[in-house]
């Protein structure tokens, strides 16, 4: 496991853009796999710069994002693909149809889930997994108490998540309960993982994630099983970790 400490937000999203690129270089068609939140934006504001300058190619890049509000349309302007074409998708050369986003709309939900694994493993899995972390440790929406070979499927959402994502939607009745998510034993799966954070509320999850035990109660913590993983993460948010990265 690699850590990058970096100084600013920016920074951040520049070196993560840059482990990306140089990995795309190297093959064609790409498997890039997508988180959403507020911290990936500076990483997709970096790929875009890179798209725009000619130094990066998506025409034949394939994505795979990893989670989605359930019983949130894709229209809808809190739902996941809507922030993936708004931050990335409309500023870069990829074909839209290559673009995947679990549907929360999905009539069998078990059946799209099984689908979307399905579809991921034909094209022969993740190359590059951009991860986010909630503040309670989880990845995509696998929150505490999932377990480390789970794959896509439908989840609870859990009251502190619901909170944090409280400010994003105008009534509070309408903060999505539950939603599709790619497993932790999905991400593993991934060939190379880079985990982009930033800000003070996350110095604790992150420093159980990369210091702590393997646990269930911090979904992150499982990454130190992967052998390719980095995190990119800036100083605030790294301060409290203790080994010398
Ligand atoms: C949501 C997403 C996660 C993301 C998290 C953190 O829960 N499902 O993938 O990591 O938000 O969001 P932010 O980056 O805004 O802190």
């Amino acid at each position: 496991m690699q850590v990058k400490i970096v100084k600013t937000k920016e920074e951040m999203g520049q070196v993560a853009a840059m482990l990306i690129a140089e990995d795309m270089a190297k093959k064609s068609p790409y498997v890039l796999g997508l988180a959403t939140g507020s911290t990936p934006v500076p990483l997709y504001e970096a790929l875009i710069k890179l798209n725009k300058a000619g130094k990066l190619d998506f025409s034949t890049t394939i994505t795979f994002n990893l989670d989605e509000y359930v019983g949130v349309k894709p229209t809808h302007d809190q739902s996941y693909r809507y922030f993936m074409n708004e931050k990335l998708f409309d500023h870069i050369n990829i074909n839209k149809k290559n673009t995947f986003v679990p549907d929360g709309m999905a009539k069998d939900i078990d059946a799209h889930c099984a689908k979307y694994e399905a579809m991921i493993r034909g094209v022969g899995g993740v190359d590059y997994q951009v991860l986010g972390i909630g503040s309670n440790g989880h990845i995509g929406f696998n929150e505490p108490g999932s377990s480390i070979g789970s794959l896509t499927r439908m989840v609870k959402l859990t009251a502190n998540t619901i909170k944090d994502n409280s400010r994003f939607f105008k009534r509070a009745q309408d903060v999505p309960t539950r939603a599709i998510s790619m497993g932790i034993g999905t991400v593993l799966r991934c060939k190379k993982i880079v985990l982009v954070a930033n800000g003070a509320n996350k110095v604790d999850c992150l420093a159980k994630a990369i210091e702590g035990p393997i646990t269930a109660t911090v979904p992150a913590s499982a990454l130190q099983l992967h052998p390719g993983v980095t995190f990119v993460i800036t100083e605030d948010a790294a301060a409290g970790l203790k080994l010398e990265w």
